[in-house]
């Protein structure tokens, strides 16, 4: 097939296309190589790509339309894995406005330029953080009435609204992804089993916010990149269909087991910094993933534990 990749130089958008390309598809990659951290960092994302003849790199802005309609143009795409986006919960506080015309308009005008060209599959990467502090566990996706509580949440939720109503106009399959933190290699600086393991090799504190208590559903970065491409299949069968599909471990970790366990994979103390919870930080999220197992047959294959020492044994770029 014929797949274009948005942020395709980013922690999980390289990882898409390393494994598109190992799978035999062509991949049209873009990104605009956005400063949020390391652009170096980035493009060596995608050094074993930029070796592949079958993919083409596109730098390029979501928020230009004309270079949308430009990056659209030519053969026609099978399908569109839409995941670039301004990220992270924290600094999307200070830029609100930044992260609506990225994350909103631009995947505005990714779903025009994509509907203009015909393309009728479209795989987006929405956030665990549209739940909010939903008090019922585990977060499932119908759920009534998610309540983001960060700009950044808002801006997943509208943009799968976007989806929707596109979806609603033009047909064609439409499956918005809510991924539940993933890790692993390529994994972005300011994450937190990353961020963790460099200051703990460094024999620095960890800044841990809260009291320890507060859990996520951390998921493997392979386990993230079988569901995307599972997602990628099921929306070129043909259906006309708008679903949302949690892709998460199903197994949430307390922040203190976490620390607790990087420490003893890496066998260095525990140094740490306790500070006050942070606006926009939820206190849980924890994936219900019945609908993944049903509509995707995908299930998580990596436990926390193994998924760290994989993860510790390599170099973290
Ligand atoms: N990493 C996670 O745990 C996680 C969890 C939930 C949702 N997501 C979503 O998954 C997607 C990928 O996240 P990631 O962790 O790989 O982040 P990332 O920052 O590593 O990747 C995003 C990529 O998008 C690019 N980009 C940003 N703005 C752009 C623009 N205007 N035009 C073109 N490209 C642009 C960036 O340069 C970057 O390479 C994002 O949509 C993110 O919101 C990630």
């Amino acid at each position: 097939m014929r797949i274009l990749v948005t942020g395709a130089a980013g922690f999980i958008g390289s990882h898409v296309v390393d494994r598109l390309l190992a799978r035999g598809d062509l991949v049209i990659g873009m990104d605009n190589f956005d400063p949020f951290y390391s652009p170096a960092e980035k493009r060596s994302n995608l050094a074993g790509a930029l070796a592949n003849p079958r993919f083409t790199l596109l730098e390029a802005d979501i928020t230009d339309l004309a270079a949308m309609d430009r990056a659209f143009a030519g053969p026609r795409s099978d399908a569109v894995v839409h995941l670039a986006a301004k990220v992270g919960v924290r600094p999307s506080l200070a830029d609100p406005v930044g992260y609506e015309r990225v994350n909103v308009g631009g995947t505005r005008t990714v779903l025009d330029a994509a509907g203009r060209s015909g393309v009728r599959a479209f795989v987006f990467a929405s956030s665990s953080s549209v739940y909010g502090n939903a008090a019922r566990v585990p977060f499932r996706e119908g759920d009534a009435d998610p309540s983001p509580i960060s700009p950044y949440a808002a801006t997943k939720l509208a943009a799968e609204a976007a989806c929707r109503d596109h979806q609603a106009r033009v047909g064609g399959a439409m499956i918005c992804l809510r991924f539940f933190t993933a890790y692993g290699p390529h994994q972005r600086p300011d994450l937190a089993i990353r961020k963790f393991v460099t200051l703990m090799r460094a024999g620095l504190p960890i800044p841990v916010f809260g009291d320890g208590g507060t859990e996520r559903d951390y998921t493997w970065i392979e386990d993230i990149v079988d569901g995307v491409l599972k997602a990628v299949d099921r929306s070129v069968e043909g259906r006309e269909e708008f679903e949302i599909i949690n892709l998460g471990s199903g197994r949430p970790v307390r922040l203190d087991e976490l620390v607790a366990l990087l420490s003893r994979t890496l066998g260095v103390p525990l140094l740490v910094d306790r500070q006050p919870m942070q606006p926009g930080d939820v206190a849980r999220t924890w994936a219900d993933i019945s609908k993944a197992q049903d509509l995707l047959r995908w299930a998580p294959q990596t436990k926390l534990e193994s998924g760290i020492r994989q993860f510790t044994a390599k170099p973290l770029t």
